[in-house]
Formats: C-alpha cells, structure tokens, sequence
C-alpha cells in the first residue's frame, strides 16, 4: 500500500476515534442523551478484558508452540572447543549456559542490545560496500519506550489511595525543571517528540517508508494523539482531576460511578484512545512486549555441540536396516556376486 494511502488510513481511524467520544459526550446531551457512563465505565473494562485475554492467549499460545531444537541466529563464536575463544562477549552474545540467557534477556529488554547493534549499509567506491554503526533508531525507540513507562508509572496516581512513594519521587525527577505551572514533565514532552521522530523516520526515509504500512502508522498516531489529548488537558484546558480521580478510583475498586459535576470530553477522548490502544494491543504488532521474552533466538542457549537434541515430536518410523535387509537378501546376494558383511554360518547354509 503507498504511503498516502498508509496515512489516510491511519488518519481517518484516528479522527473517528476521536468523533465517537465527542459525539457521545459533548454532543448526545443537546438530544437528551447522557452515555457518560458507556465511555467512562463499559469501555474501559472492556478494553481492560480484551487487552489481559488477549495477551494471555497470545503468550499461552506461543508458549506452547514446540522449539525442538536451538536457533543460534547470533553474531558470536559459540562454546566450543576448548582452544577456540570463547570471551564474555560471546558468552553474552552466544550464551551456552541459562546465566547467560537471562544476561541476554536482561540487556535485550532493558538495554534493546540487538537494536544497538544495529548497522547501516553504506556504498562505498566502485561495487564495494560497508557497514557503520547506527545508532539513532536506537536513541528514539529508548526514548520512546522509557518516556512512555515513566507516564504510564505517572498515571498510577489516579489508580492508587495513598499513591505508591515512587510515584512520588518519579514525578519529583520528572518535574524537576519546574518550568511551567502546572509543572511541566519531561516524559510526556519527549514521549511526543520520540514517537514523532519515529514517525518522520517511516515517512522520510525511502527504504522505511516502502516496508511502512497502516499497521505501523495506526499505533503511532493513536499514541501521539493521546500524548496530545493528555497534554492538552494538562497544560492547556485544564481538566477537573479530583472528579478523575473519583471515576479511576471507582473503576479499580468495581464500584463505577460518573461523577456528579461531570468530566470535560477531552478526558473522555483521552480514555478512549487509550481503551482502543489497550483493545488493539494483543492483535498488533505491540505484542512484541511480551513476544519478546519467547523469543526462541532469545531465550535458549546455545548448547548446539555439547548436547544432541533429539526432536520430541519425530513420528515412530519402523524403519529397516541394512543388517534386516542383508538378513533377508543374504543367500540371493551372495548368489549373484554381492559382497555380504555377514558371512553364512555353514549350520544356518545346511538349514
Ligand atoms: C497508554 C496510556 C496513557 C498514556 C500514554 C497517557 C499519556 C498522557 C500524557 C503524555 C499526558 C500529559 C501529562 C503527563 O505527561 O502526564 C497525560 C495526561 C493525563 N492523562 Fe493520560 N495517558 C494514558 C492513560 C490514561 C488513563 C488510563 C487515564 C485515566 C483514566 C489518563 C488520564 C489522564 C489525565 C487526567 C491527564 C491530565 C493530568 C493532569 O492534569 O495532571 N491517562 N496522559
């Protein structure tokens, strides 16, 4: 699909996510219609069902697709043969023993090692080639996988009575500029500017833009809308958080309840996006959150020469071999020529 299309796709699914709130919220009143209650209570839970279902089954499915052997798809030399070198980088890289797999794992999920690693290919005179290091897919996606986890972590304020201490101090770090009233937080500004960056870079660059389709633009503006939403209710509208407050509280403790003075609609869409990021999270490609911890390249080591593995699943095979065979053919080879591994006993030749 070109890449016009990509974002009109994308565009349109972003502004009816948008309209349906607004319609139900701000503008079903004037008809005599209050339908509060379907998008502050019924859909959240709903997307909460779908996001924890959904992910369970995923990782339940995954879990138990069958990985018979090892899939050493890495760049390090692996163990071996005791004078060939085997260093801390390859027992990392290349891990052999399950130490090393965790340490792989840890530096995967926190560190994105692989992304890290990750090379561009450059022309360089004449037919040759080279590969040099590139390093700022990596910066953006760290920003924008960190950023968001501080905001998610922020957010548990409205979730939590009496909040957690390290909210508190999360925020304290957050804000610590100060600049602005209310405090301005780093994470949700560069939460923005990552996952724009991460958008220009489909766009702009022609290689990214070719294998970019509406899968990947669609989560992208869904969570730089709700960055927005969220930023515009912070700094800008100014949003009741206290009648928030009694609404989140109220959904965690199975007793919903639209407050009495109402909520202003740009909360509402705020909440809905994030239901539909939250509903759309198992069936796309942000599963890769818990995809990444079964990751057969990831989670097994590299035992390949030390230990033979024998696939579980093989069918019984009744097979027939060679000294079956000679049994059977035996008198019949030697008769016309064959030579026979086994000679005949002359005891069985009298029989
Ligand atoms: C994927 C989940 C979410 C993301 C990425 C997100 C993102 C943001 C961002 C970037 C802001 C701007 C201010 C800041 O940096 O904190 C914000 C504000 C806000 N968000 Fe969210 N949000 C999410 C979920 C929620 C949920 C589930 C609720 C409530 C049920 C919520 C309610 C609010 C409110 C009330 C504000 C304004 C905060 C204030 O005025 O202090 N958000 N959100």
């Amino acid at each position: 699909m070109n890449i016009v299309l990509s974002l009109i796709v994308s565009g349109l699914a972003i502004s009816a996510l948008v309209v349906i709130p607004f319609a139900g919220v701000w503008a079903a009143p004037f008809y005599g219609v209050h339908i509060e209650w379907l998008f502050g209570i019924v859909i959240p839970y709903l997307a909460a069902i779908t996001f924890f279902v959904g992910m369970i089954y995923r990782v339940v499915k995954w879990a138990k697709s069958p990985v018979p052997f090892r899939i050493p798809t890495t760049c390090s030399q692996q163990k071996s043969l005791p004078w060939i070198k085997y260093d801390y980088v390859d027992k990392l890289d290349n891990p052999s023993t399950r130490l090393g797999v965790w340490g792989r794992m840890i530096l995967e999920v926190l560190f994105f090692r692989s992304l890290f690693r990750n090379t561009r290919l450059q022309y360089g005179e004449g037919q040759s080639i080279k590969y040099t290091s590139s390093k700022w897919l990596w910066i953006g996606a760290i920003g924008f996988h960190y950023t968001f986890l501080v905001v998610i972590i922020r957010h548990l304020r409205f979730f939590t009575e009496p909040m957690p201490f390290f909210v508190k101090i999360i925020e304290n770090v957050d804000g610590f500029f100060q600049i602005f009233l209310p405090t301005a937080y780093q994470s949700g500004l560069l939460l923005g500017a990552a996952a724009t960056f991460l958008l220009l870079r489909r766009v702009l660059i022609p290689q990214v833009r070719y294998v970019s389709l509406p899968a990947d633009y669609f989560p992208l503006f869904l969570i730089l809308t709700i960055a927005g939403t969220g930023i515009l209710m912070r700094y800008v509208l100014k949003t009741d958080v206290v009648s928030i407050k009694e609404l989140t509280m109220g959904l965690v403790s199975f007793s919903p309840k639209i407050p009495e003075g109402g909520i202003s609609v740009v909360f509402y869409i705020h909440l809905f996006l994030v239901s539909a990021l939250f509903a759309y999270f198992p069936f796309s490609k942000l599963v890769h959150m818990g995809g990444v911890f079964l990751s057969p390249t990831r989670n097994l080591e590299n035992n390949n020469r030390a230990v033979r593995h024998i696939n579980p699943w093989n069918p019984k095979v009744k097979i027939h071999t060679y000294e079956e065979y000679e049994d059977d053919f035996r008198e019949k080879m030697i008769g016309a020529g064959l030579p026979v591994e086994k000679k005949v006993a002359p005891t069985e030749n009298k029989e």
